[in-house]
């Protein structure tokens, strides 16, 4: 990022999202006086909310509100009293697609002191990175219904995949694999088996770009194997690429081998020049948990962390991981929502401490 002034948009969004991004933002401010950062934060009321008050999801104009920003911190969207896909659509798939944030970037590390449900499976074995493709496939919203409504229905659903699509997502993987520099190991996670349109693009366009990367393995599963080795065989994985809704499914899996959704946070690239990119714990709203200072925010802080890193503040970047897994491994007795041995707010004032 060029402009020297860290400027970050803040959507709490839902539910505990407000509160784990104000713990996300905490330790943003600790860091960056630590570091000599200078930021600014700019908070934004999009969600649920103020949809049920208003009937506004995400206004037209935000998003060139939005566009001068470095970057989006978001809490959670999803309302219980906000029908399923009303805000998933207008808000978090929308900011996704508007600022093409073709890379749904999802790394999986067991922190030191937390629980995997993997018996025999330590902080060795659990240390891998899911590059999701995050514009295309089934998220496209393409489809529709025929004779709706009548014993006749017809409701169709397709998954686009474009050769452009694939193939940015794929060399941003390869890129990422030779950076990361451990296994040097790239899997793509597919189904060329059945999917033998969509997926054979996919399948081409990584033999292609491989060869473009003769320091980095190239490696195959198909989906369902994928989501047996994951259980059985962390280890074997450093970086996968798949496909969107893959991506989705296999990312929740790997959220719980990480120790569940109080601590996997991803974020949504867009990794071109003035690109807009987004960051955000992967929990959803928990509605029940909302204003008890129970919830977990240390994904919301690795989102954090994630942002900085894009933003290039990588040592910054690296203090937070570092102080997260410090209090992971000898603070918090659970990553469970109200069994952590502190609230909300005592673990962000923990990881502030251990910067
Ligand atoms: C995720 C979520 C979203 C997705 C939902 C809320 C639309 O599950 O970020 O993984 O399916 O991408
Ligand atoms: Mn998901």
């Amino acid at each position: 990022m060029s402009s020297n002034i860290l400027k970050v948009a803040v959507i709490g969004g839902d539910g505990t999202g407000p509160e784990v991004t104000a713990e996300g933002v905490k330790v943003l401010k600790a860091v960056a006086a630590l570091e000599g950062i200078k930021y600014e934060l700019q908070a934004f009321d999009f969600g649920g909310e103020r949809f049920l008050r208003t009937g506004e999801i995400f206004p037209p104009e935000a998003i060139e509100e939005l566009r001068k920003f470095t970057a989006i911190l978001l809490g959670a969207v999803g309302h219980p009293d906000v029908q399923p896909g009303i805000l998933e659509k207008g808000l978090l798939l929308e900011l996704r697609f508007r600022f093409d944030q073709y890379i749904n970037l999802r790394p999986v590390k067991l922190f030191p002191g937390v629980e995997t449900p993997l018996a025999g499976k330590g902080p060795d074995d659990i240390d891998f990175v899911v590059v999701r493709e995050n514009t295309e496939d089934l998220y496209c919203g393409v489809g529709g219904f025929l004779k709706k409504n009548t014993p006749d229905e017809v409701a169709m659903q397709t998954a686009v995949y474009t050769r452009k699509g694939c193939e940015r997502c794929i060399r941003w993987a390869f890129h990422y694999t030779r950076k990361r520099n451990k296994k040097k190991r790239l899997t793509l996670v597919a189904k060329t088996n059945v999917l033998t349109y969509g997926h054979d693009l996919w399948w081409r366009t990584f033999q292609d770009v491989a060869k473009e990367f003769p320091d980095v393995e190239p490696d195959y599963n198909h989906v369902d194997a994928c989501c047996m080795w994951m259980v059985k065989n962390p280890e074997h994985y450093d970086v996968i690429v798949t496909t969107n809704m893959f991506g989705d499914i296999i990312t929740d899996l790997a959220g719980i081998l990480q120790g569940g959704m109080g601590v996997a946070a991803g974020g949504n690239i867009n990794p071109e020049p003035g690109g807009t990119s987004m960051f955000e714990p992967m929990g959803g709203s928990a509605p029940k948990y909302t204003g008890k200072n129970v919830i977990n925010p240390i994904a919301a802080i690795s989102a954090t962390a994630m942002l900085l890193e894009q933003a290039g503040h990588e040592q910054a970047a690296a203090r937070v991981m570092c102080a997260i897994q410090t209090v992971t491994g000898t603070k918090m007795k659970s990553q469970a929502a109200g069994k952590m041995g502190y609230g909300t707010r005592e673990v962000g004032d923990l990881v502030c401490e251990a910067l």
